[in-house]
């Protein structure tokens, strides 16, 4: 997959995102909420706002950074939607001004950043730009290399009386991308949706975020706040200025 850009997962997904990914968790909001302490809000690939519009609606300023265009004119589309102020462009440069009491990267969205030297460079430029108390939150899978076998893997994601959904998975241990496919399967015809991803371990995610400057506060199994286990297959992980960089 050559040709896959930054900006090629939300231009092919874009018309379909908000009817597979419909269902959010309150509880995000709720926890978001909190954690913005009243204060400026920003999300690292926004998409179509699933999260960004209540959030928002809960009386948080809240603004974004993404690289599709069709993305954001889903958002811009729904009420409230061209209130929330999107900058264009790549999330590790987190190209923005001034400092955030909250800073948040949604479902695996940090691993579309495809190395890890991109991914580094994202914790920094955060750092940067989180408030002396601020949160950086990242929800993201904890990887289950179990479901491939020779690095590859196929799955049926969905089906009914009139589609099938196939994801058709690579898998690359060396450079943990993992480089998919979601194949929709009707009378109709074929649509294929990329997506090209690097994994990491929590504990990766906690070594770049101390190369930031940044330490663990809190891992939750999920939005409710539960103990994250052996048995979590994602974290909700918060972020903070580590002693020496407090202002
Ligand atoms: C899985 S969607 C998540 C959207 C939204 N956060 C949500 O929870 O519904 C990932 C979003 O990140 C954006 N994205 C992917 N790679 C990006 C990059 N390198 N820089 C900026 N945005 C990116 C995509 O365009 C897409 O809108």
């Amino acid at each position: 997959m050559d040709n896959y850009r930054e900006d090629t997962y939300g231009e092919r997904i874009a018309g379909v995102y908000d009817d597979w990914y419909r269902e959010y968790d309150d509880a995000a909001v709720a926890v978001l909420h909190e954690l913005a302490q009243g204060g400026r809000a920003l999300e690292l690939g926004i998409g179509t706002g699933r999260v960004a519009l209540p959030l928002q609606r809960s009386g948080i300023a809240v603004e974004g950074i993404d690289s599709s265009e069709a993305m954001i004119a889903r958002l811009r589309s729904k009420p409230g939607g061209d209130k929330i102020p999107v900058g264009m462009g790549d999330l590790a440069d987190v190209a923005v001004e001034g400092q955030y009491t909250l800073i948040f990267v949604l479902v695996n969205t940090f691993f579309a950043l495809l190395t890890q030297e991109e991914q580094v460079r994202c914790f920094r430029n955060v750092a940067q730009h989180l408030h002396p108390r601020g949160s950086f939150v990242v929800e993201a899978f904890v990887p289950d290399l179990s479901r491939f076998t020779r690095r590859q893997c196929v799955t049926v994601a969905d089906m009914s009386e009139d589609e099938v959904q196939f994801d058709a998975s690579r898998h690359d241990p060396v450079s943990q991308q993992i480089t998919a496919q979601q194949i929709v399967l009707t009378e109709q015809g074929i649509r294929l949706y990329p997506v090209k991803l690097r994994y990491v371990w929590p504990s990766e995610l906690d070594l770049m975020a101390r190369l930031a400057g940044l330490q663990l506060k809190h891992r939750w199994g999920d939005w409710r706040k539960a103990p994250f286990s052996a048995d979590s297959r994602t974290h909700v992980s918060v972020y903070e200025h580590g002693q020496q960089s407090h202002g």
